[in-house]
């Protein structure tokens, strides 16, 4: 039977190695139970392609370089992209009556955030909403966010920035009439030309180090719940040492970073100071 035949799984073999090498790549850890789940993603590869079966794809993805388009179309689908605008009323609520409010009492005029894995740059946009409508004076501000993610189709969609009623459900009513244009009526929201001044994405790996400038604010949210020990390790140093003393970072509640904090005082089960 042919790897294209819905009822025909990667063999047991083939799940650690196809395992391994997302891990190696990505550091998302895929257990032995999502066999099915990965057979049939990645049954959509081998359509996409033309390659005939499991182990043909293995052998031709292991010999592409990581920046190959291939690795996107295979990564896009192992990886979950599912994000909207302003997930966790938490985060937000703080952003809004903590963070800028406190921001605003110091003598700085700059400030740089990073959304990191920030899929199709919903995140990014939730912050720079309230960062514009939370700065008294926006226009005195040098203001950067900065989303990445490993997709590339991620980064192109969050570039594109075009957002549908689902994206959109929990954007507070007068901030999407002030910040967000409807497109012809369509039901489909594009941020407004200040929010994009703030914003740029571009394609990175958390297991890499990010060659930017410290931040004043890091969100890290829904991704590391897919990694594992060693690979959160990796990633938490890399996040640490592009974050200022004294910034924050944002994290999902279930990131399972608590161990790894050593550099952090926490705030909250969600919220670090960084010493
Ligand atoms: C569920 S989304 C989270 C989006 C957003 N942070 C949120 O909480 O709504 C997870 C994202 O992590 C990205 N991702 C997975 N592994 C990554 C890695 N090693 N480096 C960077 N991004 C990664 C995926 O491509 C995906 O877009």
């Amino acid at each position: 039977m042919s790897s294209t035949d819905s009822t025909v799984q990667v063999t047991d073999d083939q799940m650690r190695r196809y395992a391994k090498m997302i891990y190696e790549v990505a550091g998302i850890e895929i257990s032995p139970a999502k066999k099915q789940l990965l057979s049939n993603r990645i049954r959509r590869r081998l359509k996409e392609s033309g390659i005939a079966d499991f182990e043909q794809y293995y052998n031709f993805l292991k010999k592409l370089p990581i920046s190959h388009v291939e690795w996107d179309g295979f990564l896009q689908e192992v990886t979950t992209h599912e994000t909207y605008l302003f997930r966790d009323d938490s985060n937000w609520k703080w952003l809004r009556e903590t963070f800028l409010p406190e921001l605003q009492k110091t003598d700085k005029n700059s400030l740089r955030v990073w959304s990191a894995a920030c899929s199709t740059g919903d995140e990014a946009y939730s912050i720079a909403t309230c960062v514009a409508d939370g700065l008294r004076n926006p226009s005195s501000w040098r203001v950067q966010i900065l989303g990445t993610d490993i997709g590339i189709g991620a980064v192109q969609d969050a570039n594109d920035a075009k957002f549908n009623e689902r994206s959109m459900r929990l954007v507070p009513d007068d901030l999407k009439r002030r910040y967000f244009t409807q497109l012809g009526g369509a039901a489909i929201w594009e941020p407004k030309a200040k929010l994009r001044a703030m914003t740029k994405f571009r394609q990175h790996n958390l297991l890499d180090r990010l060659a930017e400038s410290p931040f004043d604010l890091v969100f890290l949210k829904n991704v590391l719940i897919y990694f594992n020990a060693d690979s959160k390790k990796c990633v938490m140093q890399n996040v640490e040492q592009v974050m200022k003393p004294g910034s924050y970072l944002v994290a999902g509640a279930a990131e399972g970073i608590g161990d790894l904090m050593g550099g952090f005082e926490r705030i909250h089960p969600w919220l670090y100071l960084r010493k």
